[in-house]
Formats: structure tokens, C-alpha cells, sequence
């Protein structure tokens, strides 16, 4: 049996790949600090209703505080690593760097010095397609340079990459770091554009659209980035970065239209301008993912349907 510790496994993510390990017998410890840069309930509710009925560890502590990793690692005799915790909105980075550093690289250090210290099998992390910034070439390729991000958040994230190499080839740590692109679905994030235009469409407010709605993304649905992550977990590969995305450009505007069908509703489009730090378009090349079997499976349709569904069941709203 393989025992995952998986940080962050309280947030969107982290529950969905907890949920799927479990049901497949891994053992999971989580750490998690349920901040409140969204709200915590949330969280709580992610592991009280995803996680119902199966055996996990839960620690509820702070990837900075390197005694408890410490402790986790000497007691829980971890296997392999999936690491999720992170500072996460590229917004909020603009105002708040210096907390994005801390959490984003500190953190992701920590945790590295330790998986190293007590060999572990795999450490696998999340990167982001953010690290890309204004990258003109489509689709982004992993052989493209990402020197010049845009956002604090996406130079953490490049960070993380780099302290990632260093701990594989000096000791030999297994190492993968996903790019993962826009992930939406059941129990995503509150800041995120999914879950806003979902609230504001609802409540019959206005919703933000930046760059007068000229923005394309790969959207992943939440079940395929799991699965992706599961494969690379499983192969141990001695060191990588790879794209997790879907597999079709999708524009933002087409993204509202099928959630407006979703909702039976029309949105009110505030169409603003450009946000510092995010970015035009985004989208993955996937080849490398493919070669090892994965594929994404849920397009916008049924993906944003699911998150729907989710959400009036969620907050209770018809
Ligand atoms: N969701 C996306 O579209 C997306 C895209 C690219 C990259 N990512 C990355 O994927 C990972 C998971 O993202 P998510 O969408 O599930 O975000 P999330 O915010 O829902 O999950 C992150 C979790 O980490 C926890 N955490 C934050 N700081 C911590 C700390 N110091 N100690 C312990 N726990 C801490 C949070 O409480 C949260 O539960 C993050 O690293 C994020 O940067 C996400």
C-alpha cells in the first residue's frame, strides 16, 4: 500500500485527488492550514462531505512550520508526495507578494528538504500555466522559455520548479511539477470566474469581464487534472514539468454562454479591461502528458453542467 501525503488536500484540488486515492486503497495523510483567503467553511465542508466514510490522516498545520512536516514524515513513514498547499489567486499576488514567497517557496522547500531527508518515491507538485506570462507562441510547449512571468504568483511557481531540480539532481529525488491550466468544477474555488459568474448570474448582478471577454483557455475539469496527477504519481519519473490541460481552446465568451444555458439565465457583461498580471490566452500542449496514456474526458458542456449542479445544491439556490 502506498501512503500519499497530500498538502493543500483540503482545497479544490487536494480533496478530488484525496477522494480518488482513497477509493483505489492508497493511504492519505493531509496537511492542510484552511486559511481564510477564501472561505474556510469551505474546506471544511470539502473534506467532511468528498472524504465521508474513508480513513484518512488530517493535520491541521502550516507547510512553513518545518518541526510538524518533520514530525508527520517520522511518524507517518510517507511514501510519496503530492503537493498542492499553495498561496493560489494571481490577483491577490499583486497586492500580497511577499505571502506568496513565504507559503509558495519556503513551503515548497520545506517540503522538498524533507522528501529528500527521508527518500521518498515521488514528489509530485503543482505548477501553473501562469508561468508562461505573455508567452506569443501557441500552444505553450514545456520546451518554451518561461523566464519573464508576470505575476508574483507565477514566479513563485517558476521557483518552485527550479528548487525542484536542484533537490532531484543533487539527491535524486524523484521530482514532477504539473502546469496545470484553469481547473474548474464541483467544489472550485470562490475567486475564481466559474464560481463569481455563477454567484453574480444568480443574484441577477453584473459580472467582470476582463479584456472585453478576448480570453481563450484550456478549461480542465477537476476529475481529469486528478487523474493526470495520479499518473504521473504512479510513474516516479526521476524528473519532469509537464502540461495538464484540456484539449480544446475555448473562448471566455463561449465558457458564459454555456454557463447562461446552464443557469437558464443571462448574464450582465461588465466588460472591463485587462487585469495586471493575468494573461490573454492560455493553452497547453499536451503531447507530453499523452505519452503516458492520460487524455482529458470532460468537455465545457458537462463539466460546467456538473459545477451547476454542485453549486445550487451547495448553497441552496434554485
Ligand atoms: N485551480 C487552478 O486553476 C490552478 C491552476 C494552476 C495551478 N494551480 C495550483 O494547484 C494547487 C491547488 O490549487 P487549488 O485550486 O486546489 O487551490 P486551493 O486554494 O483550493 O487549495 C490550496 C490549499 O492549500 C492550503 N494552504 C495554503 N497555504 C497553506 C500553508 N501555508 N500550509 C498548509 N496549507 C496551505 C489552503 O488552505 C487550500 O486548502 C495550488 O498549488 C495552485 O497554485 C491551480
Amino acid at each position: 500500500m502506498t501512503k500519499v501525503l497530500i498538502t493543500g488536500g483540503a482545497g479544490f484540488i487536494g480533496s478530488n485527488l484525496a477522494k480518488k486515492l482513497l477509493e483505489r486503497k492508497d493511504e492519505v495523510v493531509i496537511i492542510d492550514n484552511f486559511n481564510d483567503y477564501y472561505d474556510p467553511k469551505l474546506k471544511q465542508d470539502r473534506i467532511k462531505v468528498i472524504l465521508k466514510g474513508y480513513k484518512f490522516k488530517l493535520y491541521k498545520g502550516d507547510i512553513r512550520d518545518v518541526a510538524l512536516l518533520e514530525k508527520i514524515f517520522k511518524k507517518e513513514k510517507i511514501d510519496k508526495v503530492v503537493h498542492l498547499a499553495a498561496m493560489a489567486g494571481v490577483r491577490y499576488a499583486i497586492e500580497n507578494p511577499l505571502i506568496y514567497a513565504d507559503v509558495n517557496v519556503l513551503g515548497t522547500t520545506n517540503l522538498l528538504q524533507l522528501s529528500a531527508k527521508y527518500k521518498l518515491k515521488n514528489f509530485v507538485y503543482a505548477s501553473s500555466s501562469s508561468v508562461y506570462g505573455n508567452n506569443k507562441k501557441m500552444p505553450f510547449s514545456e520546451t518554451d522559455s518561461v523566464d519573464t512571468p508576470i505575476s508574483p504568483y507565477a514566479a513563485t511557481k517558476k521557483a518552485t520548479e527550479l528548487m525542484a531540480h536542484v533537490f532531484s539532481h543533487v539527491h535524486g529525488l524523484p521530482t514532477t511539477g504539473l502546469r496545470f491550466f484553469t481547473v474548474y468544477g464541483p467544489w472550485g474555488r470562490p475567486d475564481m470566474a466559474l464560481f463569481k459568474f455563477t454567484k453574480n448570474i444568480l443574484a441577477g448582478l453584473p459580472i467582470d469581464v476582463y479584456n472585453r471577454g478576448k480570453m481563450s483557455r484550456n478549461f480542465t475539469y477537476v476529475d481529469d487534472i486528478v487523474s493526470g496527477t495520479i499518473s504521473v504519481l504512479d510513474a516516479n519519473l526521476p524528473y519532469g514539468v509537464m502540461n495538464i490541460g484540456g484539449d480544446k481552446e475555448e473562448t471566455l465568451l463561449r465558457y458564459i454562454e454555456v454557463l447562461e444555458k446552464c443557469l437558464g439565465k443571462k448574464a450582465k457583461k461588465n466588460l472591463m479591461p485587462m487585469q495586471p498580471g493575468d494573461v490573454p490566452s492560455t493553452v497547453a500542449d499536451i503531447k507530453k502528458l499523452r505519452k503516458m496514456g492520460w487524455r482529458p474526458t470532460t468537455g465545457i458542456d458537462k463539466g460546467i453542467q456538473n459545477f451547476v449542479e454542485w453549486y445550487r445544491e451547495y448553497y441552496k439556490v434554485k
